[in-house]
Order: C-alpha cells, then sequence, then structure tokens
C-alpha cells in the first residue's frame, strides 16, 4: 500500500506508533520499524538528553529502517532542556520528530536545517492548519476517542477526519480508535493516508511494559475509560481505576477552585510504577476507548500484518463487491 505518509517517510505500511511515555522506548520503536511501520521513541521519558542519546542509540542497533523521535511540549513552568533533546535527536541522526502539546514553532527551524520532517499531533483542525502553515510536513489528527490528551473539543474521528481532509493540503493520519484492518481502511475512505496507534502498541511482546498492564488492557472494555483533569483544562483519557475513581471524587467535591497540587498524589510521576512495576492502581495512566478492540498480545509484526491484510480484504473485497 502507498499512501503520502509511507512516500514522506519511506515506510513499508502507513502505521505509526505515537509515542507513550514509559512505553516507547528503543525496543517498541525497533519492533514497530522493522515491522515496516514507524516506531517512535519517547523523549521526554529520557531524564536527559544524553540518555536520548544513548535511546537512540540503542534503536539503532535494533533496526536499520526509519524511526522517530516524539518531542512532547508540556505547559509546565519549568521547561525541560528542549534544545538539548533536540541536539541528542539531530547528532543520532534522526530524521523524524513527533511533536506535541504546545505550537512547535520556534523549534521547527532547528528541525528543518537538520533534514528532519516533522509531524505535529493536534486534536482539532485549527491547530492541523497551524501546523500546516509553520511548515510541519504532515499531521495526527486525535479524536476524542484516543488515550491521552483528547484536547477540549471533543470531536470523534467519525467529523474530524473528514474536517481535516477538507482543510488540509500536508498529508494526515488517523491517530485515536485505531487497532485493526477496520480502522485503517475506515480512515483512508475517511480523508488520511494511514493510522497512528498508541494504546493498541501496549499490548505486543515487544512492548517493554509490565504483564499487568498488557493484561490491564486486553481485559478492559470500551466503557472502561475516564477523562481526568478536564476543570483543569488539561484533559486526559485514562484507564478507569482506583486512583481515577479518587480523583474525580475530588473533581467533583472542589469544582472549580481545584488545583494541580490537589491530584498531584495521583497523577505526579506514577508512569514508573504502573508501567514498570504493574502497580496498575497507582494512578491515572492514559489509554484509549479503542482498549474494547484489543483482544490479545501479538508480536508487532503480527499485529502489522495483520492490519495490512485485513484492510486489503476489505478494499479488494468487502467494500469492492458492493459496486
Ligand atoms: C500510555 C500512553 C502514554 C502516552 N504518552 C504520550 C506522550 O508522552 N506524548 C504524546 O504526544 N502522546 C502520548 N500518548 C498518546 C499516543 O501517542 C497516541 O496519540 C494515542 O494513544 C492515540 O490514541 P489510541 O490510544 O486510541 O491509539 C500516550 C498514550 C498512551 C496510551
Amino acid at each position: 500500500m502507498k499512501t503520502r505518509i509511507t512516500e514522506l517517510f519511506s515506510i513499508q505500511h502507513p502505521i505509526i506508533q505515537g509515542g507513550m511515555h514509559y512505553v516507547s522506548f528503543a525496543e517498541l520503536a525497533a519492533a514497530v520499524s522493522n515491522a515496516g511501520g514507524l516506531g517512535i521513541i519517547t523523549a521526554l521519558t529520557q531524564k536527559t538528553p544524553a540518555d536520548l542519546a544513548k535511546e537512540i542509540a540503542r534503536c539503532r542497533e535494533m533496526t536499520d529502517k526509519p524511526f522517530g523521535v516524539n518531542l512532547t511540549f508540556l505547559p509546565t513552568v519549568t521547561a525541560p532542556d528542549y534544545p538539548g533533546y533536540i541536539g541528542a535527536i539531530i547528532d543520532g541522526g534522526v530524521k523524524i520528530v513527533e511533536t506535541a502539546g504546545r505550537n512547535p514553532q520556534e523549534h521547527l527551524p532547528g528541525l528543518k536545517d537538520a533534514g528532519i520532517k516533522v509531524i505535529h499531533k493536534c486534536t482539532s483542525v485549527r491547530h492541523a492548519l497551524k501546523a500546516e502553515s509553520i511548515g510541519c510536513d504532515a499531521v495526527s489528527v486525535d479524536g476524542f476517542e484516543c488515550g491521552g490528551h483528547p484536547g477540549e473539543d471533543d470531536i470523534p474521528n467519525m467529523i474530524l477526519l473528514p474536517r481535516a481532509a477538507e482543510e488540509l493540503k500536508i498529508p494526515f493520519v488517523a491517530s485515536g480508535g485505531m487497532a485493526n484492518g477496520r480502522s485503517l481502511a475506515a480512515s483512508l475512505a475517511l480523508g488520511a493516508d494511514g493510522i497512528n496507534m498508541g494504546t493498541r502498541f501496549i499490548a505486543t511482546k515487544e512492548a517493554p511494559v509490565h504483564e499487568n498492564v498488557k493484561k490491564a488492557v486486553v481485559a478492559a472494555t470500551e466503557l472502561d475509560t475516564r477523562l481526568v483533569m478536564r476543570p483543569l483544562r488539561n484533559t486526559e483519557r485514562v484507564m478507569r481505576n482506583a486512583a481515577v475513581d479518587r480523583l474525580l471524587e475530588k473533581e467533583a467535591s472542589l469544582g472549580h477552585d481545584i488545583k494541580f497540587e490537589d491530584i498531584i498524589e495521583e497523577v505526579a510521576g506514577v508512569y514508573p510504577k504502573i508501567m514498570m512495576e504493574g502497580d496498575m492502581d497507582a494512578g491515572a495512566w492514559s489509554c484509549g476507548m479503542v482498549a474494547g478492540l484489543i483482544h490479545d498480545i501479538p508480536t508487532c509484526r503480527e499485529l502489522v500484518d495483520r492490519i495490512m491484510s485485513e484492510a486489503e480484504g476489505i478494499i479488494r473485497n468487502r467494500l469492492a463487491s458492493m459496486l
């Protein structure tokens, strides 16, 4: 299958693995890239730019295929050392960066000068158009279904993707709620050039997270996620658990007076406990509604091959036979 995304990134299949905090280490990124998709390492999971440089080198030892690095621009007061991380990306010879969060404009010249292609992840058509206007090469359009931060507009992909197709000139991938060949065929029909998946890639053999996390994703249904931090305008879709119930009770009782400090116990620094130690109630962790479509723990290659053959079957047989 050839799309504007496979051409842009020189990859075999139009399937991207989105950056995931404490999940997207070199093992996963390399496995996805070796399967013909685009694997992505998450920069901020690495404590320093030097650690990111090592992670990039580790990934390169495991694959000779293209892979990318995710740079998430957080709404924090004390910013991480973004110039340092960007330096590690450039020195490491990485040619694809997935940006997310705030507008990446100030960092684009440095990335573009180094010949790096930038795909910006955003949750609205206006932000996608902004990304196009500042020179991003592609966008990842993240619908309301997505695991992580869906923004505040609450537009699901059935509307968001064809709206993006109406407005954008640069290629885009559909993100949020993607799991199988149906997702890919539907996304292509809605105007996208491929798919980006987060939650689905957690439940793979190579994802370097605790088995409890993979089992929790497989066990969950589409009813098991919740939106937290909405009153702080930092909405996050997470897997429901004891900590999330506690957090939502605090949101209900404190109302608009709630501050980040009130929920720090449920959200700050919880990822290592969940992803590495498998303590599934340690706090709120991102997970998409798509958990309801995830029923097994394949290798990345099995997953990618299955998605491609399912999508091809749908396009060639099911859809063509209706004409
Ligand atoms: C556990 C987890 C952690 C994530 N961490 C990040 C992150 O650090 N930066 C980022 O840009 N996106 C992050 N995301 C979002 C994913 O990259 C992707 O956009 C999203 O998962 C797509 O929705 P899906 O889960 O329905 O596939 C995370 C998602 C999950 C599930």
